[in-house]
């Protein structure tokens, strides 16, 4: 693995992606990931019929897709879904040309794509906030839930998203006693993955990990993000956490 530097802001997934492997206990809760190629997203696709193909510096869920691959009774088809837009093919040759169309020449990753929880039919996921506090321990500062907007394949705020409680999202899933482990564990997974990106990076003071449940409410960490959007947490009804988001966040200088 590559030295130690003292970077702040990490923007490459696959090389934040990276920094996580090596850590066992991390890379159990990481979905396969890919740099893509025509190769790459068939044979994943194959394995895993969904998958999400994405920027590797991207943002606010931009240029993020959903792609599919079923096999039915008139043979296999293929689809992809970007923004609320979907395209259905006969061939997987004809799809990749689409997809690459919209690629470019940019650096793109695949994952294997977990089948997020729903509320009120909408997939939802995690933001879990870990911030390093002014006497430089690492802490689990919040936990907030994002709900996809209506046929939209990511759940980004800046993608129509809307914040809910982790509490209002995990209630119709599963019991008090139940979200309870989960809410712990969230947070235990939080520090680790900020203690594992500290071996690598050395000066980050915050992540916001973008984490996935899927049927069983497994964990998936889809991205680590080292600028996390700090004011989503106000959004929550018990205002202590934002307050102490703000604070720490103050006190290594990023508000
Ligand atoms: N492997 C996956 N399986 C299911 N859903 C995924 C997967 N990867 C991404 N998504 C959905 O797409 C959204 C955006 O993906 P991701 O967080 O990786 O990129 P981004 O949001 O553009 O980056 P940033 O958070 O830095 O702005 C996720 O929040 C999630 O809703
Ligand atoms: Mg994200």
């Amino acid at each position: 693995m590559g030295k130690r530097n003292n970077q702040r802001y990490i923007v490459s997934k696959w090389a934040k992606t990276k920094a996580l492997l090596p850590n066992r206990s991390i890379a159990k809760h990481i979905p396969d990931t890919r740099v893509i190629t025509r190769n790459s997203l068939q044979d994943m696709l194959y394995q895993y019929g969904m998958v999400y193909v994405k920027p590797d510096n991207g943002t606010y869920g931009n240029g993020v897709m959903r792609v599919e691959r079923d096999s039915g009774p008139g043979g296999i088809r293929y689809r992809y879904q970007a923004g609320t837009r979907v395209r259905t093919f006969n061939s997987y040759e004809a799809m990749y040309n689409s997809i690459k169309k919209l690629i470019g020449k940019r650096k793109y990753l695949i994952q294997k794509g977990i089948h997020l929880l729903k509320y009120n039919n909408r997939r939802f996921d995690l933001r879990v906030m870990v911030q390093q506090s002014p006497s430089k321990r690492w802490v689990t500062t919040g936990i907030i839930g994002r709900v996809a907007a209506k046929r939209k394949v990511v759940t980004n705020v800046h993608n129509g998203g809307t914040l809910l409680p982790f509490e209002t999202l995990l209630k119709g899933h599963t019991g008090a006693a139940r979200r309870r482990g989960l809410f712990q564990g969230l947070k235990r997974l939080g520090l680790s993955v900020a203690e594992q990106m500290k071996t690598r990076y050395a000066g980050i003071k915050e992540l916001g990990l973008d984490v996935a449940l899927d049927r069983k409410l497994y964990p998936w960490i889809l991205e680590v993000n080292t600028a996390p959007d700090p004011f989503i947490f106000k959004k929550l009804k018990d205002k202590r956490i934002y307050r102490r988001i703000y604070h720490y966040s103050k006190a290594y200088g990023r508000l």
